[in-house]
């Protein structure tokens, strides 16, 4: 029988063994801040200060953390399983990339990237950005963080939809489930015939969507799988 096709999907959770915090646990950064003021368009717009900054924190922070098991264990499947593997994260922090894992799906943008809200050019984020900061292709002053915010479309959805058709198992790991598309995977994974199992601290919203859900710090739970994968 050929190696199963694998897709996976992190969420903050996977990060939070790495001193990242969570947006939805309690004292997430979604109860220290509101989400229309630092992740809309809208909100952006409003107060670029306040934005720009929340993400230079942030930049920093990720810049500061290490991966831990979890992140370890991921990269150890990417290189070791025979079938294919397909990791999407929501997360923005560069984690994956840091354990050693190629070509990672960033669905929701990256703090290490820059997008021009005027012409839609991409490059590297600087550690500290600043309001007003120049497009280095089109000179206009509309740099900001290149993330995906509440109202945007999010990134990459056709290859993720094409490897979900593709899936025989799919894995949500550190993610609540209460943010679309990400939370409609199972779904479509479901759709295709695959094996769904979730792996999170406390059960997500979605958690009665999976076929199998498994409770504990991804530090634990995200090795053991991997181990049984490898056989
Ligand atoms: P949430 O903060 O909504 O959910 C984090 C999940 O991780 C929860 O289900 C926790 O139970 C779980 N968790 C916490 N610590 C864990 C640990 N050590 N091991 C395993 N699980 C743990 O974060 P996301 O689901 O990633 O979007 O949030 C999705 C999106 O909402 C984010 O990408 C962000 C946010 O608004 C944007 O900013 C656009």
């Amino acid at each position: 029988m050929a190696a199963p096709n694998i897709v996976i999907l992190t969420g903050a959770g996977i990060s939070a063994e790495s001193g990242l915090g969570t947006f939805r646990d309690e004292g997430g950064l979604w109860a220290q801040h509101r989400s229309e003021d630092v992740a809309t368009p809208e909100g952006f717009a409003r107060n670029p200060s306040l934005v720009v900054e929340f993400y230079n924190t942030r930049r920093a922070q990720a810049a500061e953390a290490t991966p831990n098991a979890a992140h370890a264990a991921l990269a150890r499947l990417q290189a070791e399983h025979e079938g294919s593997v397909t990791l999407v994260t929501q997360n923005v922090d560069g984690l994956h990339e840091k354990a050693g894992h190629r070509d990672v799906i960033h669905m929701h943008g990256a703090l290490d990237g820059a997008l021009c809200a005027a012409c839609d050019h991409r490059w590297t984020a600087q550690l500290v950005m600043e309001v007003g900061m120049t497009c280095p292709s089109c000179a206009a002053p509309t740099a900001r963080p290149d993330i995906v915010w509440f109202g945007e479309i999010p990134y990459h959805m056709e290859r993720i939809e094409d490897s979900l058709a593709q899936a025989d198992t799919f894995v949500a790991i550190g993610t609540s489930g209460n943010v679309y598309p990400a939370a409609g995977f199972v779904q479509l994974a479901t759709m295709v015939g695959a094996h769904t199992i979730e792996m999170n601290l406390d059960p997500g919203e979605n958690v009665s969507l999976f076929a199998e859900a498994r409770a504990g710090t991804a530090s634990e739970t995200v090795p053991a799988w991997v181990e049984e994968v490898l056989g």
